[in-house]
């Protein structure tokens, strides 16, 4: 199974950012992967012509679509915009999927609050352990902000508190997730704990920069990109798509 992984759009009137996203959909169309996740971010200030935009590209795919919001959406409008092609669990907030495909099962966790740029996944806990209970197939976890941190000191402080705890529910399982795989840093992370992967989908909008440390002042080098995760039974591998800048075209 493949499952391509979008994130991080910001898309505004003013950004480039809707034209990159119309890209990599035509990519994908060409592409034709099994399922197609979106784990947040999609625009900037609640601009309601761009999830119009962005619904209007999603529907011209025939492939599955789930969605989760980032700290960034609007849920109200985001939900509004795009009802018909993402479908949640709940009635309204939190926004969490779960869609279980032939051969995977899609489990997305709205880890946001309102008003806060950070995320939490204790409330939703019992919500994943049950859905994790119920899983027949290999399981992807998807979530906005990444439990796990990056090293980059200010995206760690606004990433998803009480990764601790996910973790110790993820040992207890019978059946953990194959990966944890988020958004919201704007930059491809990789990272692991026992046999579960970590990883966070670089943006489709501008990259961070790898502030580490004291290396602040380094340019930023990196391209937009998304990813495609390749699932097995046993096994996932996740590659880097990397989008060449409009100015470069092709
Ligand atoms: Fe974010």
């Amino acid at each position: 199974m493949l499952v391509a992984q979008i994130s991080d759009i910001h898309a505004g009137p003013d950004s480039p950012s809707l034209l990159v996203f119309e890209r990599a959909i035509d990519w994908l169309k060409a592409f034709r992967p099994d399922a197609l996740v979106l784990t947040g971010d999609l625009v900037d200030d609640g601009w309601r012509e761009g999830y119009r935009r962005i619904a209007q590209s999603l529907r011209s795919l025939d492939f599955p679509v789930c969605l989760l919001p980032g700290n960034g959406d609007d849920q109200s409008v985001m939900r509004g915009e795009l009802a018909g092609i993402g479908s949640w669990a709940g009635t309204f907030i939190p926004m969490h999927f779960h869609a279980a495909l032939t051969d995977v099962t899609l489990v997305g966790v709205d880890v946001t609050i309102a008003g806060q740029s950070y995320g939490d996944i204790l409330p939703h806990l019992p919500w994943l352990g049950s859905t994790l209970a119920d899983a027949a197939t290999p399981v992807l976890v998807f979530m906005h902000q990444p439990p796990f941190e990056i090293g980059i000191e200010v995206l760690d402080q606004v990433g998803c508190r009480n990764g601790d705890a996910l973790l110790e529910l993820l040992k207890a399982v019978e059946r953990p997730p194959l990966g944890i795989l988020c958004g919201h840093v704007h930059r491809p992370v990789l990272s692991r704990t026992g046999s579960i992967v970590l990883q966070t989908c670089g943006s489709l909008c501008p990259p961070n920069p790898l502030l580490l440390g004291d290396r602040g002042d380094l340019p930023v080098l990196d391209a937009s990109s998304f990813l495609v995760h390749e699932v097995g039974n046993d096994r996932l591998l996740s590659h880097i798509v990397s989008m060449r800048s409009l100015a470069e075209g092709g």
